[in-house]
């Protein structure tokens, strides 16, 4: 029999509470809204008229729909009002003596066939199922922070659940407007196992000093094209709820990976919350607002050069003059080995983009030519024609190194590294090492910026930022698949409508190609040894056998 759920409450009115309140109020359902006391009750009544003021003010809501919304639900400060609800979803903290008391209480309140559901992040539901009188009733609706804006609904079964109920809240979550996605119980669910590793192994390259806040939330924002950096993310989700899912999935699994980095945990004690402390990784203008009022983190910033040689065939190379030269640099491009290499002589910065590319198949990349035809030949000519002093920066990892390794010993060498475009925003990378001079990085930084780059200056480390924080992302997307514990499409659906990734990681892989991914993966586990930077064997399967993981 198809459940009729009309009256739902909600338990806990936190941030995700009073988002799921204001989710279930604008599908037309009644809402009894639940906290502890009748202040935070008051508070949870105070979340919600702001969020439908504000949409109001935007245009986005009529003044009258605001109104009916707003009186579709009661709050309340004890959980005998939810009596009638046919549904209630708890969202307290995330602590399993407080949700197994609060269930045991509204199994003896709430009917026999009201369904008792879940909002936790990271808490096994069989658990919190056993604990309760009727445990076949229980079951997880895990929501995204903003509840109104995020689609995924994380519909998580438990070996009580039964085929009736999942269905239901499946049915439920559509009604809502929502992506369901069923899955079992497994620590971290889908989008929390994948999302907050990223969050920690972002934490923890910020930990090393070796890149700036700003930086590091650009590789994510404008580099890999999410709709946030991760350290703007884990303020906005709480650092608090970072560790708890990260002490969760570490008790799981015992992998490093998840482990909470050492900083998050110092400023969980700290009180550095994030957002709704008004301070996390960034300073707020006040508890729960979005808005930083703290400078960027200083970074070392040169003169552009004024005179820069390209060396190099291709769209990189061609995109790259095009760039320069609108800045009204005097600009040397040399894509071709009929070229006369002396025009390279006084050139302070010379970037090298990849062999002009002929058509002998040395196995790099766009038909290269290297050092396994004449061209050869051309590369260390252009090393000798280079002054000594000139900044050479090899942008990628093929043939720019190969000229590179014709230099003199004490070339200044900056390599970077050339992102394609994301819908936010273009990144170049800057890497510095030990030997580096760093009026040479911050040259090259100027140099790419006057270009119209978003820079990213980072310590010379396999991956730099961007490819570091991903690869392993995408790796452990494929190690999820490969456990059998959700499909391909299913997570892709997690992190598209959970987190607002404008693809999912299969797709990313997909375009990217699994071998890329595979040989970036291997780089950075060759460099540290990493147990998380191995290559997933479902991911070399794929890149040997060049198959997609969609369509
Ligand atoms: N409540 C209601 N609506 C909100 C909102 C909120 N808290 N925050 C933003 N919005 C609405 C805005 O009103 C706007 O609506 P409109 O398009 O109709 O005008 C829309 O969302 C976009 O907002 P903005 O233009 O202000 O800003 P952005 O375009 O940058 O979007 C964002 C903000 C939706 C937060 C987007 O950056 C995003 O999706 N970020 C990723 C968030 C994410 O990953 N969440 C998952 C965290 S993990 C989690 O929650 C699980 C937990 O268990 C840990």
């Amino acid at each position: 029999m198809a459940r009729d759920i009309k009256i739902v409450g909600v338990v806990g009115l936190g941030t995700m509470g009073a988002g799921i309140v204001e989710v279930f109020a604008k599908a037309g359902l009644q809402v009894v809204a639940v906290d502890g006391t009748p202040e935070l009750a008051d508070r949870g009544r105070g979340f919600l008229t702001r969020s439908l003021d504000r949409a109001v003010s935007r245009g986005k809501l009529e003044a009258a729909t605001r109104d009916e919304i707003v009186g579709r639900v009661t709050f309340a400060d004890q959980l005998t009002r939810l009596s009638g609800a046919d549904l209630v979803i708890e969202a307290v903290p995330e602590r399993m003596e407080i949700k197994n008391d609060i269930f045991a209480t509204l199994d003896g309140i709430i009917a026999e066939d009201a369904i008792l559901a879940s909002n936790t992040s990271s808490l096994s539901l069989t658990e919190i199922a056993a604990h309760t009188r009727h445990p076949s009733r229980v079951i997880g609706m895990h929501f995204f922070n903003p509840a109104p804006v995020l689609a995924l609904v994380e519909v998580i079964t438990t070996l009580f659940t039964d085929d009736e109920l999942s269905g239901a809240i499946r049915s439920l979550a559509e009604r809502l407007g929502k992506q369901p996605v069923v899955v079992s119980d497994r620590a971290g669910f889908v989008a929390n196992a994948l999302l907050i590793t990223y969050l920690a192994r972002a934490i923890r390259t910020y930990e090393t000093g070796h890149v700036s806040r700003e930086d590091l939330d650009n590789a994510g924002k404008l580099g890999i094209g999410l709709p946030m950096g991760p350290l703007t993310l884990c303020d906005l989700i709480g650092l608090d709820v970072i560790k708890e899912v990260c002490d969760v999935l570490y008790n799981a699994t015992h992998d490093p990976a998840a482990a909470p980095p050492a900083l998050l945990t110092q400023m969980v004690i700290a009180g550095r919350l994030g957002r709704k402390t008004g301070r996390g990784f960034y300073t707020y203008e006040k508890s729960g607002s979005g808005v930083v009022t703290d400078a960027p983190e200083p970074v070392a910033i040169g003169a552009a050069a004024t005179s820069i040689a390209v060396v190099g065939a291709g769209e990189v190379a061609a995109d790259l003059v095009k760039r320069l030269e609108s800045t009204g640099a005097s600009v040397t491009a040399l894509d071709d080995p009929t070229r006369d290499t002396s025009t390279l002589a006084g050139v302070p910065v010379v970037m090298l983009t990849g062999g002009p590319h002929g058509g002998a198949d040395c196995g790099h990349e766009g038909d290269c030519t290297c050092e396994e035809d004449a061209t050869g030949a051309w590369f260390s000519e252009i090393a000798t024609a280079i002054d000594r002093t000139a900044i050479v920066v090899p942008t990628d990892d093929q043939c720019g190194w190969i000229i590179a390794e014709h230099l003199e010993s004490d070339t200044p060498v900056v390599p970077a590294r050339l992102h394609v475009a994301t819908r936010t925003g273009q990144i170049a990378e800057v890497a510095s090492g030990l030997d580096t001079d760093p009026s040479a990085v911050s040259t090259v930084d100027a140099t790419l910026r006057a270009a119209g780059l978003t820079t990213i200056v980072a310590r010379d480390r396999a991956g730099l930022v961007v490819d570091a924080l991903l690869y392993p992302h995408l790796n452990a997307a494929v190690q999820m698949l490969d456990s059998g514990y959700a499909s391909a499409t299913d997570i892709d659906t997690a992190m598209t409508a959970g987190c607002g990734y404008p693809k999912g990681p299969f797709a990313m892989i997909d375009e990217i190609g699994a071998d890329e991914v595979a040989a970036g993966l291997a780089r950075m586990h060759g460099e540290t040894n990493e147990q998380a930077l191995a290559p997933a064997p479902l991911l070399i399967e794929h890149a040997v056998a060049a198959k997609p993981f969609l369509g």
